[in-house]
């Protein structure tokens, strides 16, 4: 029986890939690098020293240990510094009434997010009080496609993976919830979420009701 449920926080709850692509468009100008919203895709739900990598890679840089550090540092203090315009009017659609359903509903709820700012994007649209446990960028050190993430929340939650549905935008993200056996819900086009166990299109079609009639005879109602 499905008792919780664990959220990626990116392209989930909120879209922070834009402030993310506008901090590595700027790092990578400054740099002369090239770097386009076709290369931002490929770092959805990546950590964000892989993130750099990703982008050195496709630039053919030679950058040593160090310099990538500061270099990853720089386009942080950029996107920090942009999480200060969030507002509470910044959930993606649906996002914000399927969270406040699920705290009337009983489910218990973690956040399983590859993002070391996880904190500061739930302070800033108020979505704090919505999670039972916080698991981010912080909370284990092997990046999703790894289960550690995921696995680390349900385990807080004393639960039981078969007993959690997560939700993911990134292909990595669901590759990483169905290597540690959770049910899975994709949110986004089928070439990139087609291998969860049920797809939206967008949250606002990932609503409760959908769900429980997609996973049907794991709800007890
Ligand atoms: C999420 C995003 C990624 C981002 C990663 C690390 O998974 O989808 O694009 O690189 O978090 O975020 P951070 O805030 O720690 O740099
Ligand atoms: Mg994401």
């Amino acid at each position: 029986m499905i008792k919780g449920f664990i959220f990626d926080l990116d392209g989930v709850i909120t879209d922070t890939a834009e402030l993310h692509f506008q901090a590595w468009k700027k790092l990578s100008d400054d740099m002369g690098w090239q770097f386009d919203r076709e290369v931002n895709e490929r770092l959805r739900g990546v950590s964000r020293m892989d993130s750099i990598n990703i982008i050195r890679e496709h630039n053919n840089a030679e950058v040593s240990e160090e310099k990538l550090l500061e270099l990853a540092t720089l386009k942080n203090d950029i996107y920090v510094a942009s999480l200060d315009q969030m507002t509470p009017d910044d959930y993606l659609p649906g996002a914000q009434e399927l969270l406040t359903l699920l705290r009337q509903e009983g489910f218990l709820v973690a956040l399983g997010s590859a993002s070391k700012n996880s904190n500061k994007v739930l302070k800033q649209l108020g979505a704090t009080k919505f999670f039972d446990v916080i698991g981010d960028g912080n909370s284990v050190s092997k990046s999703k496609p790894a289960p550690d993430i995921f696995l680390f929340g349900a385990e807080q939650l004393k639960l039981k993976p078969e007993q959690c549905i997560v939700y993911e935008d990134a292909e990595a993200g669901v590759d990483a919830a169905k290597a540690g056996g959770f049910y899975s819900v994709g949110i986004g086009p089928e070439e990139r979420v087609g291998h969860a166990d049920v797809r939206f299109e967008t949250m606002k079609e990932a609503t409760l009701f959908e769900v429980k009639s997609a996973f049907g005879e794991l709800f007890d109602n």
